[in-house]
């Protein structure tokens, strides 16, 4: 029988001195084995009970074996695993209110598990592309940041400069030209209540992750969401209870589809699972749906604005919000999603309707590249220099 040996060195992981706990795993009657072994198990138990792809060899998974580590050990586990690979994207930093600062160590980016944003969903958060070594649109999404946290009762921890201060300097530290700033206010740590009661401070948390492709617009396929849309006091704040939104994401690429598309409860087109959706007219009108039930998109508004440039040279007839019936949705000349991730993407089937000729509409692409230009170089109300390592962040500066 293997016993309970010291972990090998190339594990990289101390032995952990708590007899205690293995003397009631032994009482508990379970089977002690090496360190590697129980990791090795435990990975090739997740390989075979789930049908996704399995783990890579090196990554800890507990097992029937669970040691009890001192917190060096926690941290040497932690980039043990961040060293792993099973992350597939760079996070470049990470500020916290809860260590009062920033971090560019991936290992040290964690949030307390009695966070009520962790544990209730008690949290709002918002995003902001990088474009060049600039925040695309931040003050736009800081707006509906400071709004969501107020509708979801959270008191901010810093005024909106400060916080505004914070993740530009999170962003500088990241040293990060292309990629996006993502950030979350939470109700904060203090227990597992369902009041906040017990939270003594609220926290914000920010992380920046680099992306150095740029998206793609390429047609895709969307379906009917079958997963209900939030109410309308949801859906208006972006909190992180996006359950529904991943299911209509999930539900959509299961059925070969890019997303899901929700209607509102009248029934008229809503939104997608984290994206706008915007249509042409067969009048060649730029139509959106009202933004007073569903999540106002800082990517769309915007569209909406730029596309005045398409009305003026004669290619959009016009620029429209209003409520859209699917069966006016389904006849439009084009079709496109709208967010900040993908900026904007043609749409070419919805359902078993294809959309226009079922091709990527011209004014889906000029849509695109006028969005795309406008984040290389818009006007300096929608990009944010990297206050505090460039030229122009000192001109910027000084003139405020
Ligand atoms: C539900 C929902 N609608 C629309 C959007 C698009 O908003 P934005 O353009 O600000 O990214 C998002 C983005 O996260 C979203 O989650």
């Amino acid at each position: 029988m293997a016993s309970l040996s010291t972990p090998p060195a190339t594990a990289g992981v101390s032995p952990s001195p708590r007899p205690s706990l293995l003397a009631y795993k032994k009482a508990a009657g379970l089977t002690p084995s090496p360190w590697c072994g129980w990791r090795r198990a435990a990975v090739a138990t997740a390989a075979t009970s789930s049908n996704r792809t399995a783990a890579p060899a090196e990554t800890i998974v507990t097992g029937n074996d669970v040691p009890l580590l001192s917190f060096a050990e926690v941290a040497e586990r932690l980039d043990e695993f961040h060293a792993s690979g099973t992350r597939n994207q760079n996070y470049m930093a990470m500020y916290s209110s809860i260590f009062g600062g920033i971090t560019t160590n991936p290992s040290a980016m964690v949030i307390p598990i009695d966070d009520h944003m962790v544990h209730r969903g008690h949290g709002v958060f918002d995003t902001a592309a990088i474009m060049n070594g600039h925040l695309y649109e931040l003050e736009q999404h800081l707006d509906r940041f400071l709004k969501s946290a107020s509708m979801a009762k959270i008191t901010l921890p810093f005024d909106r400069s400060t916080i505004r201060s914070i993740l530009i300097q999170t962003v500088s530290a990241s040293k990060c030209t292309q990629g996006s700033l993502r950030y979350w206010l939470s109700v904060g740590p203090g227990d597992f209540q369902l009041s906040s009661a017990g939270c003594a401070n609220s926290a914000l948390y920010a992380i920046v992750i680099e992306s150095p492709s740029l998206p793609v617009p390429a047609g895709c396929k969307v379906i009917t969401s079958s997963i209900p849309i939030k109410s309308q006091q949801f859906a208006v704040m972006k909190s992180v209870n996006y359950l529904p939104n991943a299911l209509t994401k999930v539900e959509g690429e299961e059925n070969g589809g890019f997303t899901g598309i929700w209607l509102d409860d009248e029934g008229f087109v809503a939104e997608g699972s984290n994206m706008n959706v915007g249509f042409v007219t067969q009048s060649k009108e730029l139509l959106m749906p009202r933004f007073d039930k569903i999540l106002s998109g800082c990517t769309a508004k915007r569209v909406l604005t730029l596309a005045k440039q398409l009305v003026a040279d004669g290619r959009l007839s016009g620029i429209s919000s209003r409520n859209v019936s699917v069966q006016e949705g389904k006849a439009a000349d084009e079709m496109m999603l709208i967010g900040s991730g993908i900026l904007v993407k043609p749409v070419v089937q919805w359902d078993d309707q294809i959309i226009g000729s079922g091709k990527e509409g011209p004014i889906a692409q000029m849509l695109f590249n006028l969005i795309l230009e406008d984040m290389r170089s818009g006007p300096p109300s929608v990009r944010i220099p990297d206050m505090w390592t460039t030229d122009e962040a000192d001109q910027s500066m000084s003139h405020s």
